[in-house]
């Protein structure tokens, strides 16, 4: 069970941490309670019964499971390191929960070819000049005994033996770390935790199927994908290796 003890024991922070054993999003959580709290925070649930993903896409979030977020002010002139930040911090996190898992661009986890964690950041906005206030760092890790849906069961994998308390205690000390981080220092440790690398990836651009092999992150955390007619600089969007296909 997550316990606020246990979690206590492991991190080196003390931000506010709200335990739900369920809610419909933990990153619905934070945006209501940023509206009368002003530091950072975090939430984390058992289980959610309105898990979002990127695209608008649902989040598979089953009982017993990993829903972390974090809310924090925006540090200014990081805006497009966010992303970067979550994906190094959760899997430095796991790494200490004993779990090797690397980043497929721009933040997904993947373990053995299969996804083990989503990322999903979302802002908050001055309603004046819509100047970024807040980032809410969502992150949810497969760590649930329940079976997957039969769309995931190749896609997904579940982490087995993760101390929960302790990932969410480490994963929020990783995160406050790598937002205060020298940005080459981030890049460094970001490319090196990368597994595409190298690769010949999959991908669609404006409306079109290409591939290519993927040379570099730039310091924006853009995808440089080399192809036959010549550079992409990806900013976001879905690649899939082209073994996988
Ligand atoms: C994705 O892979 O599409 C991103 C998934 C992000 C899921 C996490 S779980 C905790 C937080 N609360 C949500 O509703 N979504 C994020």
């Amino acid at each position: 069970m997550l316990n606020i003890n246990q979690i206590d024991q492991w991190r080196k922070n003390r931000l506010p941490f709200f335990l739900k054993e369920e809610t419909a999003s933990t990153n619905a959580d934070c945006r209501v309670y940023a509206e009368e709290y002003d530091g950072d925070f975090v939430f984390l649930a058992e289980k959610q019964t309105a898990g979002r993903g990127r695209r608008g896409r649902d989040f598979y979030s089953p009982d017993h499971g990993f829903y972390f977020s974090m809310c924090v002010n925006a540090v200014t002139g990081k805006e497009i390191l966010y992303t970067l930040v979550c994906a190094v911090a959760a899997a430095e996190a796991l790494e200490g929960c004993g779990q090797h898992t690397e980043i497929k661009w721009v933040n997904d986890l993947y373990q053995n070819g299969k996804k083990a964690s989503g990322i999903l950041c979302e802002a908050i906005r001055s309603p004046e000049d819509f100047s970024l206030k807040k980032v809410i760092i969502g992150i949810g890790i497969n760590v649930s005994e329940d079976p997957f849906p039969e769309e995931l069961q190749d896609k997904a994998v579940r982490l087995e033996g993760v101390d929960r308390n302790k990932l969410g205690a480490l994963l929020s000390d990783s995160i406050l770390k790598w937002l205060h981080a020298p940005e080459e220092e981030l890049l460094k440790e970001y490319k090196r935790r990368s597994f595409l690398i190298g690769r010949e990836v999959v991908y669609e651009l404006n409306g079109k199927e290409k591939c290519g092999t993927v040379r570099d992150i730039n310091d924006k955390g853009n995808l440089i994908v080399q192809t036959p007619e010549g550079t992409d600089t990806l900013s976001s969007g879905e690649i899939s290796l082209k073994e996988w296909k």
